[in-house]
């Protein structure tokens, strides 16, 4: 049995790492783990221009310990009407790796979010023409459509007719959730990719209500049926490049989810290539973590692949049930299970 892995160092295609205390709080977590992430804009007010975002790389920058090299890349949040000028300035200069879209509503911060994508057809266009990666968080946001239908309705209801008006644009479809988007991405073209959370991997949609409602298992999108679980484990373990990694993880203090409006969100950036590497073992699939985990994001994003390796040792890892963070606390994933692998760094 293998008992020490060794990978190239990963990056997370997808995290939230929040501003101000909550920022210093986390911050480091991602930072030791991964080279480089993308960071998601959904701030208030969300990150909507070139100097937001090249200030909010700063901020995320100081919040970093010395020593550990990390590497911010920065997202612009689409609003209605977006001036694509900015977007592409804004990639120019190299402040900008790729736009979000937010249905408008769909989720935490998302209230500026777009109403209709023909409100972006202008910065869908610039983006197609210079090469810009659009991520997609893809649910539908009518209240009549099913909250676990959201995300294959919104493959039918918008995601089809984006990709027909803008066959060469590159989109990553975001933090994946059923077999129909695994499908979907399987079977588009090579500027179509997708993102796995470890979450996804790891839990069904009974996990929200094992035994009473367990808020810190509740994200969006809403973890699915077992099958669609499985289709997401088959597609990541698969070798196939388009599905790579993005944690996803996104705090909130305990209060702000264990309420009676309890957040959108789960913590997973403290053990988050742990949780991968559970999920790569239990499918015999371990030799295919690094390409999921460091290769394949970086050729989709058209970035140089890490040159640095980090290490994981088999060896029982506790994962604490509380995690202190901004004055507050934090149940991160796993919370109260032991983990088979430890990262050392
Ligand atoms: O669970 C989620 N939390 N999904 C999102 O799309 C947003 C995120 C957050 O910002 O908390
Ligand atoms: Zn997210």
């Amino acid at each position: 049995m293998t008992d020490t892995l060794r990978l190239r160092r990963p990056d997370d295609w997808h995290v939230h790492l929040r501003d101000g205390a909550m920022l210093a709080a986390v911050a480091d977590a991602t930072a030791r783990q991964f080279a480089r992430a993308i960071v998601m804009p959904n701030l208030k007010p969300p990150v909507t221009t070139v100097a937001a975002a090249a200030a909010y790389r700063d901020r995320i920058r100081a919040a970093v310990s010395p020593g550990l090299n990390f590497e911010p890349l920065m997202t612009c949040y689409l609003v209605d009407g977006i001036d694509p000028d900015e977007l592409v300035r804004g990639h120019g200069e190299g402040v900008f790796t790729a736009a979000k879209l937010y249905p408008a509503h769909a989720t935490t911060n998302s209230a500026h979010g777009v109403t209709d994508v023909r409100h972006i057809h202008a910065a869908l266009e610039a983006m197609q023409r210079i090469g810009m990666p659009l991520l997609i968080h893809g649910e539908v946001t009518d209240h009549t459509v099913d909250v676990f239908d959201r995300e294959a309705a919104f493959i039918d209801r918008v995601l089809n007719g984006v990709v027909r008006d803008f066959p060469e644009l590159r989109i990553v479809f975001e933090h994946i959730t059923t077999k129909d988007a695994v499908d979907f991405v399987a079977e588009a073209g090579p500027n179509i990719a997708a993102t796995i959370t470890p979450h996804h991997l790891a839990i069904n949609r009974n996990a929200m209500f094992d035994g009473g409602m367990r808020p810190h298992f509740y994200c969006l999108p809403v973890a699915k049926r077992e099958l669609h679980r499985l289709a997401l484990r088959a597609a990541a373990t698969s070798g196939n490049p388009k599905f790579f990694l993005g944690t996803d993880s996104a705090p909130h203090g305990i209060e702000a989810k264990e309420s009676d409006c309890g957040c959108a969100g789960i913590y997973n950036a403290p053990f988050a290539i742990e949780s991968y590497a559970r999920t790569f073992e239990e499918e015999g699939a371990l030799d295919r973590l690094e390409g999921f985990a460091s290769e394949y994001g970086p050729a989709f994003y058209r970035l140089p692949l890490n040159a640095d390796v980090i290490t994981l040792e088999r060896v029982p890892t506790p994962v604490p049930a509380r995690l202190a963070a901004a004055g507050t606390e934090i149940v991160p994933f796993h919370a109260g299970e032991t983990l088979a692998w430890r990262f050392l760094g």
